[in-house]
């Protein structure tokens, strides 16, 4: 019995460190998000009009809205602003800070329970410079992947960044409308590990389930003309205007 009791005590110890170790509020992997602005504007009334692709957001695989009393404070990445205009700049209201506030609440919050990222400027400081390192607009260009009138194959866009940077992105369309003969590309996520190392977006990192609506941001699904992952089969349009 005294035994029994031991073992017991034991095993919940055992299993308690184990739930530690693997933290399972804890995200694992970051998505980098880029969007193409041209695609973007052609669902969405914009006020800006650039051809080179943006930071949409970085995104933790878990938890949406963690923090709702850590409130988005624009002086605390003050010295930030003039790239993230440029970087990561709000397509519909391009002087407004709202789709940086919008982020930090629904993942930034999230991102922010790693310690190499709780604090807003250690959140969008650490995106700017992942964007720059990931350099997804000159990569492209360099492997001839620029807007055009004729189209690419899947497989061209995702060989590209496969061969620079040795994982597979996901890369998303707005859905082809019925009898059109291309899709149209829109997203290119890219992915991180906790110690902002490459990694396959495909790889699942964690156990169970992703929360609801952990990979979708609203602006995505505006008007219901959200984007998926493209059809590998179907024809992409890099469009050069919106
Ligand atoms: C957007 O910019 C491009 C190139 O700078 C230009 O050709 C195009 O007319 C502009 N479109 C709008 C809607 O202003
Ligand atoms: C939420 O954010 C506030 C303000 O930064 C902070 O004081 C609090 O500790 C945070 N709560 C959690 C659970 O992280
Ligand atoms: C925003 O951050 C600045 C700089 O840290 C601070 O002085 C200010 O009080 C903050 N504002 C709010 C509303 O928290």
């Amino acid at each position: 019995m005294r035994l029994n009791v031991l073992l017991l005590a034991c095993l919940a110890a055992a299993l308690s460190s184990a739930v530690v170790l693997s933290a399972p509020h804890m995200w694992s992997k970051l998505i980098l998000t880029h969007h193409w602005p041209n695609t973007f504007c052609s669902m969405e009334k914009c006020h800006l009009n650039i051809s080179y692709w943006a930071v949409h957001g970085l995104w933790p695989d878990k938890g949406i809205d963690c923090n709702s009393s850590w409130h988005f404070n624009s002086s605390q990445i003050e010295d930030l602003l003039p790239d993230m205009k440029k970087s990561w700049p709000d397509l519909l209201d391009p002087s407004s800070s709202s789709f940086w506030k919008y982020e930090w609440h629904k993942h930034g919050t999230c991102a922010a329970k790693a310690a190499s990222l709780n604090s807003q400027y250690k959140y969008f400081s650490k995106a700017l410079e992942l964007y720059h390192k990931v350099d997804l607009n000159s990569i492209l260009k360099k492997y001839d992947i620029v807007p055009s009138e004729k189209y690419y194959t899947y497989s061209q866009i995702e060989g590209v960044i496969e061969n620079v940077y040795g994982i597979k992105p996901k890369i998303q369309c707005a859905h082809p409308s019925k009898n059109a003969d291309a899709q149209i590309l829109g997203q290119i996520e890219i992915c991180f590990d906790a110690d902002f190392a490459l990694l396959d977006c495909e790889k699942r990192v964690t156990v169970g389930t992703f929360s609801k609506g952990g990979f979708g941001d609203q602006r995505d699904v505006a008007k219901g003309s959200g984007f998926i992952v493209c059809d590998h089969n179907i024809p992409i349009y890099y469009p050069s205007h919106p």
